[in-house]
C-alpha cells in the first residue's frame, strides 16, 4: 500500500540545530529542517508530522502511538540516544511500522562511542552523514517501502496452469 503518512521524530539537541557545532551540523535550524521535510514531503504526496523532544520517555509514547495516529512509517534521529538507549530500541522492535534511522553527520566517521547504534538492528535501515538530505532520503525509503509492501517480498501469485 502507497505510504500516506509519516511521522519525523528528532531527538535530544536537535532543537539547538543552527548554533550546535555547526561545522558537523550545519547552520540550517530545525525549522529550516523540518521544511525541507515538508516540502518534500509534498512532492511525494505525503502527509508529514515532524516533532523533537529531549525527553526519551516522548520519543518512546510517539513510537508507540504512531501507527494508531495514522502513520505508515517513521524517520527517526534519535541524537545520543542513538548509542544507548535500550528503551528506543526496544521501541523500534515493539512497533510494527517501519522505522529509518537517521543522521546528519556520518556518525561512522567521528568519535568511536558513536559508531555504535544500538537502534540500528531494530531499524529498518539507516542514513547518515548527509545533512538535512538525509531526512528527505529517509522519507524517499519509506515511499519505496510502502510501494513494495513495506519491504517484505510481495506474494506471489500461484501459476495457473
Ligand atoms: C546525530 C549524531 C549523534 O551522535 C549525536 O549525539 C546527535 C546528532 C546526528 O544527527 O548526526 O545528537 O544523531
Amino acid at each position: 500500500m502507497p505510504l500516506r503518512a509519516a511521522l519525523v521524530l528528532h531527538g535530544p539537541n536537535l532543537n539547538l540545530l543552527g548554533t550546535r557545532e555547526p561545522a558537523i551540523y550545519g547552520r540550517a535550524t530545525l525549522a529550516d529542517v523540518d521544511k525541507l521535510i515538508r516540502d518534500h514531503a509534498r512532492d511525494l504526496g505525503v502527509r508529514v508530522e515532524c516533532r523533537q523532544s529531549n525527553t526519551e520517555g516522548q520519543l518512546v509514547d510517539w513510537l508507540q502511538g504512531a501507527a494508531a495516529e495514522g502513520f505508515g512509517g517513521v524517520v527517526f534521529n534519535p541524537g545520543a540516544f542513538t548509542h544507548y538507549s535500550i528503551a528506543l530500541r526496544d521501541a523500534v522492535s515493539a512497533i510494527a511500522l517501519p522505522v529509518i534511522e537517521v543522521h546528519l553527520s556520518n556518525v561512522h566517521g567521528r568519535e568511536e562511542f558513536r559508531r555504535h547504534s544500538v537502534i540500528a538492528a531494530a531499524a529498518r535501515g539507516q542514513i547518515a552523514g548527509f545533512g538535512p538530505l538525509s531526512y528527505l532520503l529517509g522519507l524517499d525509503a519509506l515511499v519505496v517501502l510502502g510501494d513494495d509492501g513495506g519491504g517484505r517480498p510481495r506474494r506471489r501469485r500461484a501459476a495457473r496452469r
